[in-house]
């Protein structure tokens, strides 16, 4: 990656010591990170849920901690979320929050601070953001609300706003707007809504430099070189139109849920590092990318396992290492990609 000018990183997260999670406490994991990434993540602390336990209070423990082990090893570390747009992301006070006589003077500045706090602490140790994460409704491209948003006055000018607070608390600071798009063949109205998010903040001279491609892939049959061919099309449309408009491109959360593969270890994990390839090699394609991470590095520690169990129960191979620290096909895949 570094040869080509580019980045290869995964999430990582925090946990108490001695706890078993994809976190710098467990030594072995955190060998690999230093051995494979040049750039982090944090999978949770930096979200609403994790720094804000009130409207009116941080707490930075957690993710302070990791960006002290990051510093200490030199590894660069991104900023992910500043703002997850969706009821279901923001922490439970939100949506029962009093906005009072002058609801969106109260929107903006609960909005404002939270952006400007988190973006002055870490300043220039954070050089990209997803300033806005996961906005658009996958079914009909329409925007999610929240009660900041309503009490904003819309959707369209809280994410404006956010977008705005970043770029004044963060000049240095590529700022992204993050999603997973749907990307499969045939469900183009998630895809349709990013666009017209994308092509608005233009309209509006918003500071968003990037689309983030999250990359949670999902297989679609035994032969999956056939599924990248069928959604060769019409995704290379997509990324043609927001790269024309001029963004660049980050692969921001790579992994594979290996749906209609066969059980048998090998088959599925040579169908995922063929997948994987298949999908790095279109995307490549673009100099717009520079960076890709993975959400996650060892199947020990993916959120897939939880998210969408296997239908048949068989343990879940999302990502390049498995839950031994051994490299997989998918590792290969990713490093012949490059
Ligand atoms: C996920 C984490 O991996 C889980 O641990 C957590 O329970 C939920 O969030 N899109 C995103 C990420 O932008 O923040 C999500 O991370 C995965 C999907």
């Amino acid at each position: 990656a570094a040869a080509k000018g580019m980045r290869l990183g995964s999430c990582f997260a925090w946990s108490e010591p001695g706890a078993d999670r994809g976190s710098f406490a467990n030594p072995a994991y955190a060998r690999l990170l230093k051995r494979d990434c040049g750039l982090l993540v944090p999978e949770n602390e930096m979200k609403w849920q994790a720094l804000r336990p009130s409207a009116t209070t941080f707490d930075f423990a957690r993710f302070d901690a990791m960006m002290a082990w990051a510093d200490a090893n030199a590894l660069p570390v991104r900023g992910h979320n500043l703002l997850w747009h969706q009821p279901k992301w923001m922490p439970k006070w939100e949506e029962s929050h009093d906005f009072g006589a002058t609801p969106a003077r109260a929107a903006e500045q609960l909005l404002v601070r939270h952006i400007t706090t988190v973006c002055q602490r870490y300043g220039t140790r954070i050089r990209s953001y997803d300033v806005v994460n996961e906005a658009v409704t996958p079914a009909d491209g329409t925007l999610y609300t929240t009660a900041l948003s309503r009490a904003f006055g819309s959707p369209e000018a809280t994410l404006d706003l956010a977008f705005h607070t970043a770029r004044t608390a963060a000049p240095h600071a590529q700022l992204v707007y993050n999603d997973y798009m749907s990307w499969e063949p045939g469900n183009a109205q998630h895809r349709a809504g990013v666009l017209k998010l994308l092509e608005g903040f233009k309209a509006r001279g918003v500071p968003v430099d990037a689309l983030g491609v999250q990359s949670h892939l999902v297989t679609q049959g035994t032969d999956t070189r056939a599924t990248i061919a069928a959604l060769e099309g019409e995704w290379r449309r997509f990324i043609d139109a927001i790269t024309a408009m001029g963004y660049a491109i980050v692969i921001t959360e790579l992994d594979v849920r290996d749906n209609n593969l066969p059980a048998e270890v090998a088959a599925r994990d040579q169908g995922v590092a063929d997948f994987t390839r298949g999908y790095l090699d279109l995307m490549f394609a673009y100099p717009a990318l520079k960076d890709v991470l993975l959400w996650g590095m060892t199947d020990r520690y993916s959120w897939i396992e939880g998210f969408e169990p296997r239908k048949d129960k068989a343990r879940r191979r999302p990502c390049p290492y498995d839950a031994a620290f051994a490299a997989k096909p998918m590792h290969a895949a990713i490093a012949a990609a490059f």
